[in-house]
């Protein structure tokens, strides 16, 4: 398998007025071209910090990064499009700042948009849309320019659970026909294993690795079809065995 993105011995403390925050520790992990990783973990035990350290919104406190000048597109825990904005400048933001709004790329996003039947929202803006609207634009937003790696923090924590399952094929499917390597953040345990080839458990604060499960389901489908298959509530079991339950 090819080798894309190479973390070694990453961790970050934050500072703050009451003491130093310990948010992830040593974490090591090899990510594969075209693979979609799932990370998973309670509740502040350092999911976004390692997402933000990788996009290079945060720097690290020790350890590295080796990446081959990869571009990544992060798509915020809290993504919100830019209410001023319609549709296709929402979708062309990324492009926009980095003054690549040719034809042809406005193109591939109007193509993408389309894939997601939203053509005939181009005009329209954000606050006319579903949320599940919403998130596929911040999607199509997120690919864009094309990243080699797509970091994607809770994509669909804010949608309604049917909303959630139908978006999470569309999205899956948009992520294989792109070819682009994926690490996903969530909670939805179930949601990771229909999605992702493999699932990182994190420890409670400071997040650390547990485990790591390859998804080894019979037939890979669409996630909605995974959740059929007999290995679904195996996984479901090592995985939800192995997150630490006790929230402080
Ligand atoms: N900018 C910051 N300054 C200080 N502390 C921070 C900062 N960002 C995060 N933290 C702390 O670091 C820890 C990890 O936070 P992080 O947001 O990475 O967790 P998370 O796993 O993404 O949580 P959640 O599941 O709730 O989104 C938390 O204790 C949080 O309060
Ligand atoms: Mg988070």
């Amino acid at each position: 398998m090819n080798k894309i993105l190479e973390i070694k011995n990453l961790s970050k403390d934050y500072h703050t007025i009451n003491g130093e925050i310990s948010a992830i520790e040593d974490i090591s992990l090899d990510i594969y071209k075209n693979e979609i990783i799932g990370i998973v973990g309670s509740s502040g035990c350092g999911k976004s910090t390692l997402l933000s350290i990788l996009s290079g919104i945060e720097k690290q406190s020790s350890g590295e990064i080796i990446s081959n000048n990869n571009n990544f597109s992060y798509m915020l825990q809290s993504d919100a499009l830019m209410p001023w904005l319609n549709i296709i400048d929402n979708a062309c933001l990324g492009l926009d700042i980095k003054h690549l709004k040719t034809p042809e790329n406005i193109a591939y996003v109007e193509k993408l948009l389309s894939n997601f039947g939203l053509s005939a929202f181009l005009k329209a803006y954000p606050n006319n849309l579903s949320g599940g609207m919403r998130q596929r634009v911040a999607l199509v937003r997120t690919l864009a320019t094309k990243p080699d790696i797509i970091l994607l923090d809770e994509p669909l924590s804010a949608l309604d659970y049917v909303t959630r399952l139908t978006i999470s094929d569309d999205i899956y499917k948009l992520i294989k026909k792109s070819n682009v390597t994926t690490i996903l953040i969530s909670h939805d345990i179930a949601e990771c294993i229909s999605m992702c080839d493999r699932i990182v458990v994190l420890t409670k604060r400071p997040g650390k690795i547990k485990n790591i499960y390859n998804i080894n389901l019979k037939n890979k489908k669409t996630p909605s079809e995974n959740r059929k298959d007999k290995l679904f509530v195996h996984y479901y079991d090592l995985v939800w065995g192995d997150l630490d339950k006790d929230i402080t």
